[in-house]
């Protein structure tokens, strides 16, 4: 065995070891959303979501599958904050389903549904575990016409936010607003992969500003409702690369920079919408037609902000290249710019980069844009999938996963430390991706990120704590 394999490498991130390295106070969970894992599609008046509409028409969902079932958290919920409770996990992120709870989008909130997650809330803080809530993890209520390209969805989700915080506020340690809605824009607006599957391009653009509006409305709702608990959001981020050292690809990396990271971070942090790189004033001339007002109401006092980093991204001029972070849609080949792989780099179970130092390039990008302007951070998200198989005698082997995690951790605490590259970043914390194999959108049952096996052929959806499991729960317990 060559020093270099994921065994080798696991041995050498012995779990105790790196409990030893992560500083004083800084917090680990796990990370689900209500789509992806409830199942319960039906259950007391739950109304229908965008994915369950999109998850209908054919050939959306790689293996065909819907999210009707899932991994029936809704019916095994005490079994899932027992795992949470014997993993030792500091926080459990998980989202709030909107249909579940406004059935139509607006109104009052839906007593079954208010009735799950007090008791999920319950059971929660019982086993001495922080729940940090999402708002909308991507399930909009179907009901909500236009859905995002409407402004007015942007109030209904205030009306909403209110209403959960008046009702959860005083047992919700963490309120996460929006969830990457740079991943809702363009995968669900502007090249159709995801829910609702439009395929508008630069004319998705409203989504995206109607989803911040959104969050800064919530943030409002939140305050008024007076919750105890700190709120902020969970932006994606990806570090940029030019292909080449081109102009042309120059111009496009830095078009992608401008859609995918500093779209949703700068009027959150700093109050304006980035300036276009000149070439490309045309396609985002909506962004300065924004009402002043839009962006005082988007950039509200933040208590954390959530990063969620995955990989980073290799952009080329041009349309049409093979490689796109989560899919591929037809609406690429009309973009100006396509995405070019990281050969360099193993790959995770999705094709993305398994890329540890990115992460410190991502925290240096948030330290040096918005210094002062930047809240304490959690990273709301990181994991990775791989095609993780139960041996017969029940075990799962994902040593894979194991160095991911571990080289992850490392990068994120070294990066922040005295004299590291992001000093001065506060990180608070890091919340793994995820808890469950799970209904992972367009790629259905196909990509495992959990940390828990799940079987999806056996009706009953029998649990396996994975080898990555019983390792973080060392890492957890020695430190
Ligand atoms: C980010 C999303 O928030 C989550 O829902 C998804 O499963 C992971 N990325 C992995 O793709």
């Amino acid at each position: 065995m060559s020093s270099n394999t994921p065994a080798s490498r696991a041995w050498q991130h012995r779990a105790g070891e790196l409990g030893d390295r992560l500083p004083t106070g800084f917090r680990i969970g796990t990370a689900t959303s209500a789509f992806q894992i409830e199942g319960g599609a039906r259950d007391g008046g739950r109304g229908e979501s965008t994915w369950d509409a999109f998850t209908r028409q054919k050939g959306r969902i790689l293996d065909g599958q819907n999210a009707s079932v899932s991994t029936d958290h809704v019916g095994k919920l005490s079994e899932d904050v027992t795992l949470l409770r014997e993993l030792g996990a500091d926080i459990y992120r998980f989202s709030f389903a909107w249909p579940r709870l406004q059935p139509d989008g607006r109104g009052s909130l839906n007593r079954a549904g208010v009735a799950f997650y007090d008791r999920l809330l319950d059971e929660l803080l019982g086993n001495g575990i922080s729940p940090m809530a999402t708002l909308h993890h991507w399930d909009t209520p179907v009901a909500l016409r236009g859905q995002w390209l409407n402004r007015d969805t942007a109030q209904r989700f205030g009306d909403y936010a209110n209403q959960m915080g008046e009702v959860f506020g005083d047992r919700i340690d963490a309120w996460v607003t929006v969830n990457e809605p740079a991943t809702v824009t363009f995968n669900g607006y502007a090249l159709g992969i995801h829910a609702p599957g439009e395929t508008l391009l630069f004319d998705a653009l409203p989504a995206a500003h109607h989803q911040l509006l959104g969050h800064g409305l919530a943030v409002q709702a939140l305050r008024a409702a007076d919750v105890r608990g700190q709120i902020g959001l969970a932006n994606v981020h990806s570090p940029v690369q030019p292909a080449t050292d081109r102009e042309a690809d120059r111009d496009a990396a830095a078009l992608y920079d401008l859609l995918h990271n500093r779209l949703f971070a700068d009027p959150v942090l700093l109050g304006r919408y980035p300036d276009p790189a000149g070439v490309f004033e045309n396609e985002l001339r909506f962004l300065h037609e924004i009402e002043p007002d839009d962006l005082r109401t988007i950039h509200q006092s933040l208590d954390f902000y959530g990063l969620n980093y995955y990989q980073p991204t290799r952009v080329a001029a041009g349309a049409g290249g093979p490689v796109s972070p989560d899919g591929s849609s037809p609406a690429m080949n009309r973009l100006p710019f396509h995405f070019e792989p990281f050969r360099e780099h193993p790959v995770t179970g999705f094709g993305w980069p398994n890329a540890p130092e990115y992460l410190l390039v991502v925290l240096t990008e948030l330290r040096d844009r918005y210094a002062e302007a930047l809240p304490p951070v959690y990273i709301t998200e990181g994991g990775a999938s791989f095609p993780d198989r139960a041996d017969r005698d029940g075990t799962v082997t994902d040593l894979a996963r194991i160095d991911y995690l571990a080289e992850h951790l490392l990068a994120a605490v070294e990066a922040v430390a005295p004299g590291g590259p992001a000093e001065g970043v506060d990180l608070r914390g890091y919340i793994i991706w995820s808890l469950l194999d799970n209904f992972e959108w367009a790629a259905g049952y196909t990509q495992r990120f959990g940390l828990v096996y799940v079987d999806f052929t056996d009706p009953s959806r029998p649990r396996t704590p994975k080898q990555s499991f019983s390792w973080l729960q060392h890492v957890l317990s020695s430190r």
